[in-house]
């Protein structure tokens, strides 16, 4: 007596082949793992072949099913049967359970717009404590209006020899150069920029630039420029007057953070 294999099990085994051999052919002869979605796209076709030819006939199509037919219909197989269509169940729940895991490390391509500013940084040479610091022209506003109107024009040409090629001269970042850079230029009119940050949190990122970020607002290749090799203190100082001056957006407040705090 010869023993035959069923035809399910034929079927299954020359998948398993295939998938095997091309696994071997990939990782150990060429040295480089198959891509999945190249192995995925291969083993499509091995199936739809191998079935194709399992079920050429009426009758070998009956041999390929029989197994799964008995299995289903056959009363003696009960116990067999409510075994499978538990045990599948829970296997396949247990496995999307696991994929579902929730992870806790940050993805790798988020990335902090704003990210904390260094207590304190160095900054044409000298070392700047960014908690406390504060744009000198600001006083002007109540004590000086005429003085603080000038000081804002100052920073308006700045801005325009400066600033609006890709912050655009609206102010709304969308300057000529915006169009081909990612991270796009910052709209300064958007509530979610300046009108959330201190001046001294503006002073940093205009003097440091995209080189300034921290690390944890990598990777992140930010083309702003660092503005303290082409601009004076004062000119910053000035800048930033007229960010918030043409936005209308106030600069938020150290009183007000603390009271938040
Ligand atoms: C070459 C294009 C370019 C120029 C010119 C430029 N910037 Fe930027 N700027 C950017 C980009 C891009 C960002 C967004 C990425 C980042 O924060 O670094 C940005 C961000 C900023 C931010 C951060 C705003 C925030 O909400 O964090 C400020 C402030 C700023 N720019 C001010 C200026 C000022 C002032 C000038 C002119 C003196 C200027 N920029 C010129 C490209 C530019």
């Amino acid at each position: 007596m010869t023993l035959r294999i069923p035809r399910l099990a034929q079927a299954l085994l020359a998948i398993a082949v295939v998938y095997g051999g091309l696994k071997l052919v990939f990782d150990v002869a060429l040295g480089q793992p198959i891509p999945a979605s190249l192995l995925t796209m291969y083993m499509f076709f091995v199936v739809a072949g191998v079935f194709m030819v399992f079920t050429f006939t009426e009758e070998s199509t009956r041999e390929l099913v029989a197994p799964i037919r008995a299995l289903v219909e056959d009363p003696r197989r009960r116990r067999l049967r409510n075994l499978v269509f538990v045990v599948l169940p829970l296997a396949a729940a247990g496995a999307t359970y696991a994929r579902l895991q929730p992870r806790f490390e940050a993805p790798v391509e988020l990335r902090s717009i704003h990210p904390a500013p260094p207590a304190s940084v160095k900054i044409y040479g000298k070392r700047f404590d960014l908690l406390k610091l504060e744009n000198p022209y600001r006083k002007f506003e109540k004590e000086d209006p005429k003085r603080f109107r000038e000081l804002v024009a100052e920073g308006a040409k700045v801005y325009v020899e400066n600033c609006h090629f890709c912050h655009g001269d609206k102010l709304d970042g969308r300057g000529p150069f915006a169009e081909g850079l990612n991270p796009t230029p910052m709209n300064f009119q958007d509530v979610g920029t300046i009108a959330q940050l201190q001046e001294s949190f503006l002073f940093w990122r205009i003097a440091t630039g995209g080189p300034g970020l921290p690390a944890e607002a990598a990777p992140w290749i930010s083309s702003m420029p660092v503005w303290q090799q082409f601009l004076s203190e004062d000119e910053i100082w000035k800048v930033i007057l007229f960010l918030y001056d043409y936005t209308g957006h106030r600069p938020r407040a150290w009183e007000e953070k603390h009271a938040a705090d």
